[in-house]
């Protein structure tokens, strides 16, 4: 029995975790959830699963849960506040903890959870992102064992041989990674129109139902970015050794070319439940209650190169891997901060890459050595990001 820990429980990711977890019973058993004041979506998830621990962000929020549950006869126990998040990531009686937060509120519980060795299925990109020297190296010390869920490295992980870790990039043959995108919902819209489409045109993502923010990322490419540095770290690949190809029909999830010429794809449907069962059952396979794959239904793979100019965020990302140090960390404040603003409607689309580019020339890169040093750039990116955002809005 793997006990677990749903981190984003009411999120997208958590939502798919918990429908393969219920799927057997006879091996998942959910002994905490986690999230940030969606307690409706909460408590119908305790009362399921009732969990040992409910940790809410939200204190208020929490306390209403708390009444709630208690109404009900649930036993679970309702913590509250960030730090009750991640003491839960790092809750003695879990084996694993799913990393389904969105954006930099879950870089310190996906660190708690590696300092105690859990098995992490990491969702959340932007840890690697913001400090990924510093989780990697976390990882190794504590012998965590880091299963990505994000469906392009899941891929990866799935196409490379299973000793790749001790063996690397050279002593297994490989040559690259292509990283697919489907290109967003502005693949082929005329460019004139980007500065004035509408949140809810950029959330309509063509294939796959997600969070708000990662829809965004994705229709902004900023996602591709995100997960191109997410891929260097996780493989220890050179930034030059991964082409990022758009896919639009989302089949192929990645794939690694090795020297003899031979390149291994990863298929299935667009179904975050495929990444999770993988990840949650590994080295063994599980179901996910995802639909077969029919080929001669979908009929046909695309496959093109993305242009810069509709996806300039890609290009910073590029950028901020070259610069290094806390470069990834400003690169993502100033992409959060960017998007709550265009889903605000302070700003427009073609804006995000404004501010990120203006926020990346404006803030300079340091060295990382401490946890520190990456939550000092963050706040000065957002502080950065506001200023520009400000003009923006103003002007
Ligand atoms: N969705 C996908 O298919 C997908 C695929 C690959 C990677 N990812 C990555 O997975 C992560 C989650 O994405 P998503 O699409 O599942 O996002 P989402 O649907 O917006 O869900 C976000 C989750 O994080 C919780 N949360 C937000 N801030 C929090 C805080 N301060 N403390 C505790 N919990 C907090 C939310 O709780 P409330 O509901 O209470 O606000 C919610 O449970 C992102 O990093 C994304 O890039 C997602």
């Amino acid at each position: 029995m793997m006990r677990l820990v749903v981190l984003g429980s009411t999120g997208s990711i958590g939502v798919s975790t918990l429908d393969v977890a219920a799927r057997h019973p006879d091996r998942y058993q959910v002994v905490g959830l986690a999230a940030q004041r969606n307690i409706e979506r909460l408590r119908e998830q305790c009362l399921r699963f009732r969990p040992r621990y409910a940790a809410v962000a939200d204190a208020r929020a929490a306390a209403e849960l708390r009444r709630q549950l208690a109404a009900r006869g649930c036993p679970t126990e309702v913590l509250g506040g960030a730090e009750a998040v991640r003491d839960l990531a790092a809750l003695d009686e879990a084996d694993c903890v799913v990393a389904g937060i969105v954006g930099a509120a879950g870089l310190q519980p996906t660190l708690a959870a590696a300092e105690k060795g859990k098995r992490i299925l990491l969702a959340n990109k932007e840890v690697l992102v913001m400090a990924g020297t510093i989780f990697m190296e976390t990882v190794r010390r504590s012998q965590a064992l880091l299963m990505p869920i994000d469906s392009e490295h899941n891929a990866i992980f799935q196409c490379l041989p299973d000793d790749f870790g001790s063996r690397g990039l050279s002593g297994s043959g490989v040559r690259r990674v292509l990283l697919t995108a489907s290109g967003g919902p502005f693949r082929t819209a005329d460019l004139a129109r980007l500065p004035d489409v509408t949140p809810e045109e950029a959330c309509a993502h063509p294939n796959w139902s997600m969070g708000k923010k990662i829809s965004v990322d994705s229709a902004s490419m900023m996602n591709k970015g995100l997960e191109l540095i997410e891929a260097c770290l996780l493989f220890d690949l050179a930034p030059e050794q991964v082409e990022v190809v758009l896919h639009p029909q989302s089949i192929v999830h990645s794939l690694v070319e090795y020297i003899d010429g031979s390149v291994l794809a990863q298929m299935g449907n667009p179904d975050m439940r495929t990444p999770i069962a993988h990840a949650l059952a590994w080295p063994e396979r599980t179901t996910a209650g995802v639909e077969p794959l029919d080929l001669a239904k979908i009929g046909r793979l695309d496959f093109e190169a993305p242009d810069p100019r509709r996806y300039p965020c890609l290009g910073l990302a590029y950028e901020a891997l070259r610069l290094g140090g806390t470069a990834g960390a400003v690169l993502n404040a100033a992409n959060e901060v960017a998007v709550a603003e265009f889903l605000a409607r302070r700003i427009r689309f073609t804006d995000i890459a404004a501010v990120v580019e203006s926020v990346l020339n404006s803030v300079p890169p340091q060295a990382v050595e401490r946890l520190d040093d990456v939550l000092a750039a963050d706040a000065e990116a957002r502080a950065a990001a506001g200023a520009v955002v400000g003009k923006i809005a103003a002007a």
